[in-house]
């Protein structure tokens, strides 16, 4: 008796919380980032298009010098000014793996 009470106002509440819908702007997993942002220079899967192929690029470069490649841009690359700060970080340290 006491258990099905407590269910009933259990579930009244709760059930009508939004999904708040802002984590969906900004988005947070690596290969997201890369996909918004670096893509279309450097192709779906890092094999390279107008930019190098970024499939080896921890191999060249650290979490920092790829952080420093997006926030300035490099010779034909633009800086991409776009990626937040934590993007970056994310991203660059993503990529710096690839080797
Ligand atoms: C508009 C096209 C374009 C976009 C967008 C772009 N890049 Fe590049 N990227 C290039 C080009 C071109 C180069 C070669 C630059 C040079 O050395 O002259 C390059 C070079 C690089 C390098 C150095 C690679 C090497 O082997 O020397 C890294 C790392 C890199 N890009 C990462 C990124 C990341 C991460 C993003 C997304 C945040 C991104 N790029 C977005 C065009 C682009």
């Amino acid at each position: 008796m006491i258990v099905s009470v407590l269910a009933l106002t259990g579930c009244g509440q709760g059930a009508d919380q939004d999904d708040q819908g802002e984590t969906q702007e900004q988005a947070s997993s690596p290969d997201q980032i890369y996909k918004n942002n670096c893509s279309s220079c450097h192709g779906q899967n890092l094999e390279g298009s107008v930019g190098p192929s970024l499939e080896e690029v921890g191999a060249q470069y650290s979490k920092k010098d790829i952080e420093l490649i997006i926030q300035n841009g490099r010779g034909q690359m633009p800086a991409q000014n776009q990626v937040s700060k934590e993007q970056r970080a994310t991203l660059a340290e993503w990529l710096a793996e690839k080797k």
